[in-house]
C-alpha cells in the first residue's frame, strides 16, 4: 500500500490502491453537512444515556436522570422518566381528565334531585357511568343493563326487585342484595303446588286455569299454608323490602313465563320455581367503589330503566 496518489488527470486525490491496472479508489474527505450531522448524532446519543433509560446491565438497566411526576392516590410519587408513568400522568392532567374530575367534584356535591334534573350532569353521568358499569357491573347484567331471566335481573326496566328509587339502587349497589326464596318442595303436595302456581299465573293475567284450583291456590299464597304473602304482599304485588318481585304484571326475573308456548308450560315453569325456591346474590360495592362512583352508578341506572 502507498501513500495516496494523484489521479490520472491529477485533480482528485486517489487511496493509491490500484486494481487490474488502473482501477483507483477517489479519496474524497467527508462532506462538511454529513460530517456535522455525525457528531450530532453522537452528542445526542450521549446526551440521551444521561437522560433517559438505556443501557442493560446485568438484570436491570441505566435509568437515566430525567423523571416524571404523577399522583397515586392523592400522593406525588416521582420516578425515572418511563412511559408508563407518562400515561398516568396524562390520565390525570390531560384536559378532558382535569374536566372529568371537576365534574365528579360537582356530582359529589349534588343532591339526586339535581343530577337528574340537569341535562348537563345526565350527559357526563351517562358517558362516566357507562364505563365504570362495563368495567365492574356488565359482566353480570349485561351491556345497557339488559340482564338475563334467572340470573341477573335487568336494570333497563320500570319494574324493581329492591326499588327503583336512586336512593334504594344506591344501596342495592354499596350493600350488594342477596334475594332469596324457600324451596317449597317439601311443605306442599302435587295438588297443593299446582293450585298456587295456578294462582300465580291468574294474578298474572293468563286465562285457563280452573277456577275451583284457582281459589285454592289463592288461600295457600295469601294464607299460612303457602305463606307467599309474607314476601310477595297479599295479592303478589311483591315488597321491596325482601326483594320479592311483583307477580301481577307479567315481568318475569326468575323463569321466562311469558315466553312459554302454553298455559301448561307456563304452570310448569312456576311450578319448577315454587318447588326449588331462588337463591342470588349481588356483590357489595361499597369497598369496591368510591361514594361518587356508586352515585353515578346509582344515577346512571336510576335512568336507565326510567326509575321510580
Ligand atoms: C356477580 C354478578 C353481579 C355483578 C357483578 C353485579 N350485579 Fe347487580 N345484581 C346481581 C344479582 C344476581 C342481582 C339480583 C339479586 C336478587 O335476586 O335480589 C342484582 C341486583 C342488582 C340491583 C337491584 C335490582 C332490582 O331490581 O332491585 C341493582 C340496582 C344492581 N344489581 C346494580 C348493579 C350495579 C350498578 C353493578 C355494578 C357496580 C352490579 N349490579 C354488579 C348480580 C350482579
Ligand atoms: C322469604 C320470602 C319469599 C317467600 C315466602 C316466597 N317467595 Fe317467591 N320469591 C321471593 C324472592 C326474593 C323472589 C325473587 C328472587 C330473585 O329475583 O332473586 C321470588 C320469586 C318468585 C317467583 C318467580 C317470579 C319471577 O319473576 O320469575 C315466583 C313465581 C314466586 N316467587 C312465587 C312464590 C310463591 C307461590 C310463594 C309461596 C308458596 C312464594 N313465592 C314465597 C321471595 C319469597
Amino acid at each position: 500500500m502507498s501513500k495516496p496518489s494523484e489521479n490520472k488527470q491529477g485533480a482528485v486525490q486517489t487511496t493509491g490502491h490500484a486494481w487490474d491496472g488502473d482501477l483507483q479508489e477517489y479519496n474524497n474527505p467527508l462532506p462538511r453537512w454529513w460530517l456535522w450531522g455525525f457528531y450530532a448524532t453522537v452528542v445526542f446519543a450521549v446526551v440521551y444515556w444521561f437522560l433517559y433509560p438505556a443501557w442493560p446491565i446485568g438484570g436491570t438497566f441505566t435509568k437515566g436522570f430525567a423523571t416524571v411526576t404523577y399522583e397515586v392516590n392523592g400522593e406525588e410519587r416521582t420516578t425515572h422518566w418511563n412511559t408508563r408513568a407518562l400515561l398516568m400522568r396524562d390520565m390525570q392532567t390531560s384536559p378532558a381528565a382535569v374536566r372529568q374530575r371537576e365534574f365528579l367534584e360537582v356530582i359529589a356535591e349534588a343532591t339526586y334531585d339535581d343530577i337528574l334534573r340537569d341535562p348537563d350532569k345526565i350527559s357526563f353521568v351517562r358517558s362516566y357511568a357507562h364505563g365504570v358499569f362495563g368495567d365492574f357491573c356488565a359482566t353480570c347484567h349485561q351491556a345497557g343493563g339488559a340482564g338475563i331471566i334467572g340470573l341477573y335481573p335487568t336494570l333497563a326496566d320500570d319494574d324493581w326487585l329492591w326499588g327503583g328509587t336512586v336512593e334504594r339502587i344506591e344501596e342495592s349497589i354499596r350493600e350488594g342484595r342477596l334475594g332469596y326464596m324457600p324451596p317449597f318442595r317439601e311443605t306442599f303436595d302435587a295438588e297443593q303446588l299446582r293450585a298456587v302456581s295456578a294462582y300465580v299465573l291468574d294474578i298474572a293475567g293468563y286465562d285457563g286455569g280452573d277456577e275451583d284450583e284457582i281459589r285454592r291456590g289463592e288461600a295457600i299464597f295469601n294464607g299460612t299454608d303457602g305463606g307467599c304473602f309474607q314476601c310477595h304482599d297479599t295479592g303478589g304485588t311483591g315488597r321491596i323490602s325482601q326483594g320479592a318481585p311483583n307477580l301481577t304484571n307479567n315481568i318475569w326475573q326468575i323463569v321466562d313465563v311469558a315466553g312459554a308456548a302454553s298455559y301448561e308450560a307456563r304452570l310448569a315453569l312456576v311450578q319448577s320455581v315454587v318447588r326449588n325456591g331462588v337463591q342470588r346474590e349481588m356483590p357489595a360495592f361499597g369497598e369496591r367503589l368510591s361514594p361518587t362512583e356508586i352515585k353515578v352508578l346509582a344515577a346512571y341506572v336510576h335512568q336507565l330503566g326510567g326509575g321510580q
